[in-house]
């Protein structure tokens, strides 16, 4: 079954970027000229999917306005000739079917995640969080949908950290799939620790921000109990999904910004700067000369 659904979870408290995101949601924080989770649901409808559900909290609602005509800056943007930038806004109201949900309290990623349960029904759907933008040349979900179709399986989108940052995100127990003698990127997923100590480390992959589930996924999180920090993780539900009908993983080609953190902001920020095509030259200009008096 191809994957037509894809849910956002945007509803946590970004405390690691306060006070940014004090009255600003974290997912509306712009890469020059575009909010994160503009990027996010532009991957998801370049891999096909028609139907976006983002979970979203109080205070959040500007995620709605943005994805949504804006009548009078659009008439007065379109008076003033400026039709391309009015279409160009104009078009994020259509780019998809997007819905929103509230998750009422913030009890963790899984929580969210099992708020779309009635949205996603019996079918296959992609998961895209709200603060990892990844940007490449073919869209991360689609390669992971790609995989979900030829494997029938759950897929976990996955990347190699350093030993040091693994701590942070949650360690694979995985295997190559070896077909034939040929490896096409493709993990046997056999278990997974969200963030894992060191004597729980079984490998430096861990799933940076992009998978694609079976509905079955939602059966293990109505009873899933509370984890590290207290939350509802996705990650052990994953890891129960991943020993009974077992999941696959995939290092999906794109670069993963971590738009979470304040460091992975900033880098975030200054790369997509660089490549910007009308900001770009004049940006790499200013940051060679700056950096002539770095130390
Ligand atoms: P994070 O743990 O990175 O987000 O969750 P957070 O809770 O906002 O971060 P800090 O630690 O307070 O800075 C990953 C994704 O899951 C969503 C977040 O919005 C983010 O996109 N999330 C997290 C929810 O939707 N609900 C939650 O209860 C927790």
């Amino acid at each position: 079954m191809a994957v037509k659904k894809a849910v956002i979870p945007a509803a946590g408290l970004g405390t690691r970027v306060l006070p940014a995101s004090k009255a600003m949601p974290k997912e509306m924080l712009p890469l020059v000229d575009k909010p994160a989770i503009q990027y996010i649901v532009e991957e998801a409808v370049a891999a096909g999917i028609t139907d976006i559900l983002i979970i979203t909290n109080r205070g959040k609602e500007i995620i709605e306005d943005h994805f949504d005509h804006s009548i009078e800056l659009e008439a007065n943007l379109r008076a003033k000739g400026k039709d391309d930038i009015a279409d160009q806004l104009g078009g994020l109201a259509h780019l998809a079917n997007i819905y929103y949900l509230r998750q009422k309290e913030t009890k963790g990623l899984g929580h969210a995640i099992l708020q779309a349960r009635s949205f996603v029904g019996n079918e296959p759907f992609a998961v895209l969080y709200g603060d990892d933008v990844v940007i490449g040349k073919n869209p991360a979900t689609k390669e992971l949908c790609e995989v979900y179709e030829k494997y029938q399986k759950g897929v976990a989108g996955i990347k190699p950290c350093k030993r040091e940052e693994i701590g942070k995100y949650c360690s694979l127990g995985l295997e190559p799939i070896v077909d034939a003698g040929s490896f096409d990127g493709v993990f046997e997923v056999y278990d997974m620790v969200e963030k894992p100590t060191e004597d729980q480390i079984m490998s430096l992959y861990a799933i940076l921000g992009r998978c694609v589930l079976p509905p079955e996924i939602f059966d293990i999180l109505e009873r899933a109990k509370p984890g590290v920090g207290g939350e509802i993780q996705l990650t052990d539900a994953m890891a129960e999904l991943a020993r009974t009908t077992g999941m696959v993983g995939f290092e999906f080609s794109g670069k993963r910004y971590d738009m979470g953190n304040k460091l992975g902001l900033m880098k975030a920020q200054v790369e997509v700067a660089l490549k910007h095509p009308e900001i770009g030259e004049d940006f790499k200009e200013y940051l060679k000369k700056i950096a002539e008096h770095l130390k």
